[in-house]
């Protein structure tokens, strides 16, 4: 049953490599990462002496480190890509390449194989795009609206594609917001929870009243492992956390969380094409006996524990990194 995961250094990666890891201790599992900016071979520190386990140094979008890894593999969860929409509004070219042709690459490769039983194509709930009321549903259309979405529609649809006309095994997952550790701080609630640490500003977007459905990561985790045994080829499955929460609200709890006041809250320029609420209906994976386990109240207090806990693993991330200053900067403007 050897796996394949891709992006196996980043966030969600990282945490599913730990989870098979534990679920499935004789699957040998190997991991395929290009080590971004986003990328820490740390965040697999644990896995080090685990039988079976194999990290590799590759690119999604290199035939040959594809086709190395994927060689014996039963199973292989798709989850490299560039994956920050805000750098996607200055660098689109970087999501189409990495997203849409590297997972034509993986599919080009699974093709050939003669061992695989089921390809993941992680996608996310910013595929429907910006739901005003009612929560998405798998056979709704598609409608992203920022180069992000819209290079993971491509890829969704593609993998889709390898199913309806190679008869590939694939199936396809769009999850809501992840929170949890090891999360690179620059999405929102890492950002904030490190900034506040440190009495910096945190920079809220708009009026604040734009809202994410919060999915713990294990509950995440549990799903995609799951699927690869139960879920059916040539389907899509909504994974979401229940927890609809709008940004200032998530803002105020995590101050109070960290135990800073609210006027750290500062109000910056919208973010471009902002949608304004992403909501999943999820009934397709709770009738095959899946539900989020971890609440929110716990899972963000345990998040703000865990970056409390462990400043060795964010200060360098943020501090002295060209990747996180570059950005901060040119995204923020100073
Ligand atoms: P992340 O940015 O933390 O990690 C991405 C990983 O992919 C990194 O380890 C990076 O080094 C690797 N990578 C990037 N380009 C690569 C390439 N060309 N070849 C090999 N590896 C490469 O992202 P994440 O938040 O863990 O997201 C993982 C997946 O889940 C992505 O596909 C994302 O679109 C999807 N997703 C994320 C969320 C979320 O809230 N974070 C929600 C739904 C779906
Ligand atoms: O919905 C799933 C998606 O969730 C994933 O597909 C993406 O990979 C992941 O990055 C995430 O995208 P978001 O854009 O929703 O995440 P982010 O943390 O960047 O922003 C969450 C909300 O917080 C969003 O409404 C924008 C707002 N925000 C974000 C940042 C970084 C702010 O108000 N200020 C900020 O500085």
């Amino acid at each position: 049953m050897k796996t394949l995961v891709t992006g196996g250094a980043g966030f969600i990666g990282s945490n599913f490599v730990r989870h098979l890891a534990r679920t499935h201790p004789d699957w040998p599992i190997v991991v395929l990462d290009k080590l971004t900016y986003a990328g820490r071979r740390e965040n697999l520190q644990d896995l080090e002496g685990h039988p079976g386990f194999e990290f590799v140094q590759g690119d999604i979008t290199d035939p040959q480190a594809v086709a190395r890894t994927m060689d014996g593999c039963a199973y292989v969860v798709n989850f490299a890509a560039e994956t920050h929409v805000d750098r996607s509004l200055y660098d689109a070219g970087s999501f189409i390449h990495t997203d849409v042709h590297g997972t034509f690459v993986l599919l080009e490769e699974a093709r050939r194989s003669r061992t695989l039983r089921t390809f993941v194509q992680i996608s996310t709930d910013e595929v429907y795009g910006s739901v005003p009321t009612g929560s998405s549903r798998e056979t709704d259309p598609l409608m992203p609206r920022n180069p992000y979405s819209a290079s993971k529609a491509g890829a969704d649809r593609l993998a889709y594609s390898y199913w309806a006309t190679y008869g590939l095994p694939v199936l396809v997952t769009r999850a809501s917001n992840n929170y949890g550790s090891h999360q690179f701080p620059e999405k929102i609630i890492p950002l904030f929870v490190t900034h506040a640490i440190d009495d910096i500003p945190v920079p809220l977007y708009g009026d604040g009243l734009n809202v994410r459905d919060w999915l713990h990561v294990d509950d995440h985790c549990r799903a995609v492992e799951m699927l690869l045994t139960q879920g059916a080829p040539g389907e899509t499955y909504n994974v979401g956390g229940g927890n609809e929460v709008p940004n200032i609200e998530l803002t105020k709890r995590i101050l109070a969380l960290v135990g800073k006041p609210e006027s750290l809250i500062q109000p910056v320029t919208d973010r471009m094409g902002h949608d304004r609420r992403y909501s999943l209906d999820c009934s397709k994976l709770r009738a095959m006996g899946w539900s989020p386990q971890v609440p929110f109240e716990r899972g963000l207090a345990e998040t703000v524990e865990w970056y409390r806990a462990h400043p060795e693993w964010w200060r360098p991330l943020k501090e002295a990194n060209p990747a996180f200053r570059e950005h901060y900067q040119r995204h923020y403007r100073g």
